[in-house]
């Protein structure tokens, strides 16, 4: 009896640790896999876009079938609200977001297309959301195709098309100007969505799916929720560089594109006075003190978890050099001005895709103008 009792201790000893072990496992798997699309087949493709003779893609309302035999494109999965329980991150809502700087909402970090389908200024007017914008066309600004040979792989060197989701003219996904295939999104993209990791840091960025949200070749910490609710401790980690030819930093995304507000050549000497707005600057290595300042809590304390100086403020983000999440930015190489400290990737209900309404300060309050974040001095 004894001896069976003692026994039996050590098999539901073991047994806890099996449980235990697994339930480690089981999380440890999730965790991996959390990133990666999931759920029936039948969510998200259909074999042949007939069911019972009736169109099924885009909830039966197109009769064109989509490539890899999906529902539909990048738009109709990506379009909803962000409640915090949707898997699908939401980049276009079919009713105004909510949007406050500094305070609560529904977007995403990169903001949302909503606005640009009624005002080109309000975001970039990619193919299926708004038409092409009618003063800037299909070029974007400061577009220098001579820029960014490192990968040896090029952006179209004119303008042919408008701007889409991902591929040779678009932001997310493979790019290469001499191969036309990659024009099309989904080619661009293929593979991306079933391989997905949430990824880290300065890991490596060779491939859509292992990118820093697909963006290819760029590194950076992903926040799960996308920065629905951020905070100092919860948001994207930007991947930054003191040099703007480093192809994995999140400037140098927008530099494919926007060359001339990028590059050190088109900026000055790369020091005081500027020619145009600097980016891939450390603050932490300027000797002028109110940059120390940021993110200036005389005026932004109390909004999205800032209480002390060198807090990260989500609003106004800076890039690091290990594309890490930082609550707090001390340190060289920890706060790197990024063109995303004043704009929104998608779009905003601000001209030029800004972060805040630049242009109605003064006259709304200090806490709504992003610029006094760094420019701690200058009110
Ligand atoms: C939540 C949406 C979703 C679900 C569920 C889903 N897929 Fe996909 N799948 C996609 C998207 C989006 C693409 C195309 C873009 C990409 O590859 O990144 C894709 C691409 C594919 C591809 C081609 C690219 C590749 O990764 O090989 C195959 C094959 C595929 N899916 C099979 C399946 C099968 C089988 C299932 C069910 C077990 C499934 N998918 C479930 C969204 C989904
Ligand atoms: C069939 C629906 C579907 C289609 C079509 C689709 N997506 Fe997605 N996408 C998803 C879902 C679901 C997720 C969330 C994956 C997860 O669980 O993290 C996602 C995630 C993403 C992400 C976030 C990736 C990350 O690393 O965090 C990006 C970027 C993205 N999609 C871009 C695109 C683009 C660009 C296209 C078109 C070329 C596209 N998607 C087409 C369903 C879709
Ligand atoms: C694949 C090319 C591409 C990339 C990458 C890109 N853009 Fe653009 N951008 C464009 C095009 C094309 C336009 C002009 C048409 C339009 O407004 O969409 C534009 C316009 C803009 C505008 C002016 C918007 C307006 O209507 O006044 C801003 C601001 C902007 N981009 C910022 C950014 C930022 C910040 C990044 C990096 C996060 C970025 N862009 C990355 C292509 C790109
Ligand atoms: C993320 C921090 C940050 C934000 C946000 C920011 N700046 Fe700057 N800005 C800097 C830094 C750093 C410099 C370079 C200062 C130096 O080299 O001494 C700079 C330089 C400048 C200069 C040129 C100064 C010179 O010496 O040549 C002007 C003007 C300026 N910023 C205006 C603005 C305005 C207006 C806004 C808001 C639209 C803004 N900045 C937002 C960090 C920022
Ligand atoms: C300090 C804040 C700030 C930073 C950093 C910044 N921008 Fe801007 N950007 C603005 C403002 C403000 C405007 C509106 C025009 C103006 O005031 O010059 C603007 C306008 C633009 C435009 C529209 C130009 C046009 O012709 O209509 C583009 C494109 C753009 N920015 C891209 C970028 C890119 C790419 C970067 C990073 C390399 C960047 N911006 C960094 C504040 C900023």
């Amino acid at each position: 009896m004894v001896g069976w009792t003692f026994s039996g201790i050590r098999i539901k000893k073991s047994l806890v640790v099996l449980i235990l072990g697994s339930i480690l496992i089981f999380n440890f798997w999730q965790c991996k896999v959390m990133a990666r699309v999931s759920g029936p087949c039948s969510e998200c493709h259909t074999m042949h876009n007939s069911q019972n003779g009736q169109p099924v893609a885009e909830n039966g309302t197109s009769a064109q079938p989509f490539k890899a035999l999906l529902v539909g494109d990048c738009i109709y999965c990506h379009t909803g609200t962000n409640t915090g329980t949707n898997k699908t991150p939401y980049v276009l809502s079919k009713t105004e977001p909510d949007y406050h700087f500094g305070g609560a909402r529904n977007t995403l970090a990169g903001g949302n297309f909503y606005w640009v389908q009624s005002n080109d200024r309000k975001g970039h007017n990619v193919k299926g959301i708004a038409a092409p914008d009618a003063t800037l066309g299909l070029t974007p600004p400061g577009y220098d195709p001579t820029n960014y040979p490192e990968f040896g792989k090029y952006r179209p060197s004119t303008w042919t098309q408008q701007l889409t989701c991902a591929g040779n003219f678009g932001c997310h996904g493979r790019f290469d100007a001499s191969n036309p295939a990659l024009n099309d999104p989904i080619t661009a993209i293929l593979g991306a969505h079933h391989k997905n990791i949430n990824r880290n840091g300065t890991e490596p960025a060779d491939e859509v799916w292992n990118s820093y949200r697909f963006l290819w070749g760029i590194k950076g910490t992903e926040d799960p929720d996308y920065e629905l609710h951020p905070d100092t401790q919860h948001h994207n980690g930007y991947y930054a560089s003191t040099s703007p030819g480093d192809p994995a930093s999140i400037n140098y995304l927008c530099g494919e594109c926007h060359g001339k507000f990028h590059s050190n050549t088109y900026n000055g000497t790369y020091a005081s006075p500027w020619l145009r707005h600097p980016t891939d600057l450390d603050m932490n290595s300027l000797s002028d003190s109110q940059y120390a300042n940021y993110p200036n809590v005389k005026v932004f304390a109390g909004m999205l978890g800032v209480s002390a100086t060198g807090d990260y403020f989500a609003d106004v983000p800076v890039g690091n050099t290990r594309g890490a999440v930082l609550s707090n930015v001390a340190g060289a190489g920890n706060a790197i001005v990024l063109c995303l400290s004043c704009h929104r990737a998608h779009g905003s209900p601000y001209d030029y895709i800004l972060r805040w309404d630049y242009k109605s300060w003064p006259g709304i309050p200090d806490n709504q103008n992003g610029c006094l974040a760094c420019h701690t001095n200058k009110f």
